[in-house]
């Protein structure tokens, strides 16, 4: 068993008007410390679900998750968030970064919300991400892929056990994009960061250690 990520049958449904419907249909997963995942699959398969589930976001409707031997799926809320803000560095499809903040701002309030100084300075993350001298750009003065750049930098800047990427290089054009890949797969083996990442680019596909595929909620392999 693997001691890093692991779920049993996890089902999501949601609701729609008065019926029921299944995103998950009883996902089995297992992820170790350090691998660096990537998930695909057809539109609304389910993968964007997944993600927020195993990232304690969302709750699911059936089945349970264990994180470093803990069981998400059994944790009351406010200890899920408190270990999601400690552990899980999260970036959106859609990427979910605040509108009326600078770029610099956005990111440094991913480190105050867990009350953290950063090791990596803003700067030096910006640079990382390919945004130097962008950071007092509020998010509608910056380009989509900009704006994902800003959203990416900050999910990393503390440094998360865990990275969940939802399309990271959705709205990357292919130079930018292999530059974002070549930093995860920097974090990855530098840091031992865990990542999953979903992604409809089979070129972003080929860097992960493992691939899953998924098909009408499920995992398909
Ligand atoms: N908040 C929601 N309420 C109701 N149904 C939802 C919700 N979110 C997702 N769904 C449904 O669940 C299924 C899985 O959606 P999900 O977003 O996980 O797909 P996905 O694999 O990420 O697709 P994509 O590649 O287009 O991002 C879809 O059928 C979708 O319509
Ligand atoms: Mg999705």
């Amino acid at each position: 068993m693997s001691d890093f990520l692991k779920t049993v049958n996890l089902k999501k449904s949601y609701r729609i008007g008065r019926n029921f419907e299944p995103a998950l249909r009883g996902v089995d997963l297992e992820v170790e410390r350090g691998e660096f995942v990537v998930i695909v699959g057809p539109s609304g398969c389910g993968k964007s679900t997944l993600m927020h589930l195993l990232g304690g976001l969302h709750r699911p409707t059936e089945g349970q998750i264990f994180f470093e031997g803990a069981e998400l799926t059994a944790m009351a809320d406010a200890e899920l968030t408190a270990l999601r803000r400690r552990e899980i560095g999260f970036v959106f499809q859609r990427f979910n970064i605040l509108p009326t903040l600078s770029a610099r701002h956005n990111i440094e309030l991913a480190l105050k919300i867990r009350g953290e100084t950063p090791e990596t300075s803003v700067e030096e993350i910006l640079e990382m991400v390919g945004l130097t001298g962008k950071g007092h750009h509020r998010p509608s003065e910056l380009s989509m892929g900009e704006q994902q750049r800003v959203a990416i930098a900050r999910a990393i800047i503390s440094k998360p056990k865990m990275l969940l990427a939802d399309e990271p290089t959705g709205n990357l054009d292919s130079k930018n994009s292999d530059h974002i890949l070549d930093l995860f797969t920097q974090l990855n083996r530098e840091n031992d960061q865990t990542i999953l990442m979903i992604t409809h680019n089979p070129e972003a596909a080929k860097i992960g250690d493992r691939i899953i595929k998924m098909k009408d909620g499920r995992i398909v392999n």
